[in-house]
């Protein structure tokens, strides 16, 4: 990335950063921290997996009565971050968050494992659980209801899409002479620049 002519498509370029990574053999390159914020204010952070990144936003997939579900209907807004620590980049995004529609949660639960279709039902996400004998219970359970059927998507699970309201580039340079580069949309479709001091 050339950072005194930034490419013209932040889209582009960070899921080329991703492939960069992916390349490199680092485990989950599409691994982000995603960052809610409660009603109290208080923020919590957790990692989830980029699955579809796009002009309308970056999407994960989740269980929507989780704690970041509970925070996400609360207050919209989250800030997502990748960090690449052998290749020395990050990446911060931030925006306004929506529901992905049914359609494209059934499309995307549909491709994964039988198993964690079966887990995604007995999971009662952020809830206290007595011990792993009760989640063994749950699972086996699920299996039971869905013996030799397809196991469609629970209700509650589902995408969610982060708006691309601000995406910030870094890399790492020696004596903390880092590059920095925000994007911000231009409101015609294209985006702005700005250099920021490291
Ligand atoms: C590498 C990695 C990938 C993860 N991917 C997801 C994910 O895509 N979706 C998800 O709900 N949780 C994912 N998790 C688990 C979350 O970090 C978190 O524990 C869980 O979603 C509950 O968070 P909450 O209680 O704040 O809602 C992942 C964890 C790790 C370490």
């Amino acid at each position: 990335m050339d950072f005194e002519r930034p490419p013209a498509d932040p889209i582009a370029q960070l899921t080329m950063w991703i492939e960069d990574a992916r390349k490199a053999g680092l485990p989950n390159p599409n691994a982000m921290a995603l960052a809610t914020v409660d009603s109290k204010g208080q923020p919590s952070v957790r990692i989830v997996l980029l699955k579809s990144l796009d002009a309308r936003g970056a999407v994960f997939h989740t269980n929507r009565l989780s704690r970041k579900g509970a925070e996400l209907e609360g207050n919209p807004h989250a800030a997502l971050l990748f960090h690449w620590d052998a290749l020395d980049r990050q990446v911060r995004i931030e925006g306004d968050v929506s529901a992905v529609s049914d359609a494209e949660s059934d499309a995307y639960f549909a491709t994964r494992p039988r198993e964690s279709r079966i887990s995604a039902w007995a999971s009662q996400q952020s809830r206290p659980a007595k011990d792993r004998a009760e989640l063994e219970a749950a699972v086996a359970q699920i299996e039971k209801r869905f013996a030799g059927k397809d196991v469609p998507r629970p209700p509650h699970w589902g995408g969610y899409r982060v708006s691309l309201n601000r995406i910030e580039f870094w890399r790492g340079s020696a004596n903390r002479m880092h590059d920095r580069i925000v994007y911000t949309p231009d409101g015609r479709g294209g985006w702005r620049t700005q250099r920021l001091y490291p």
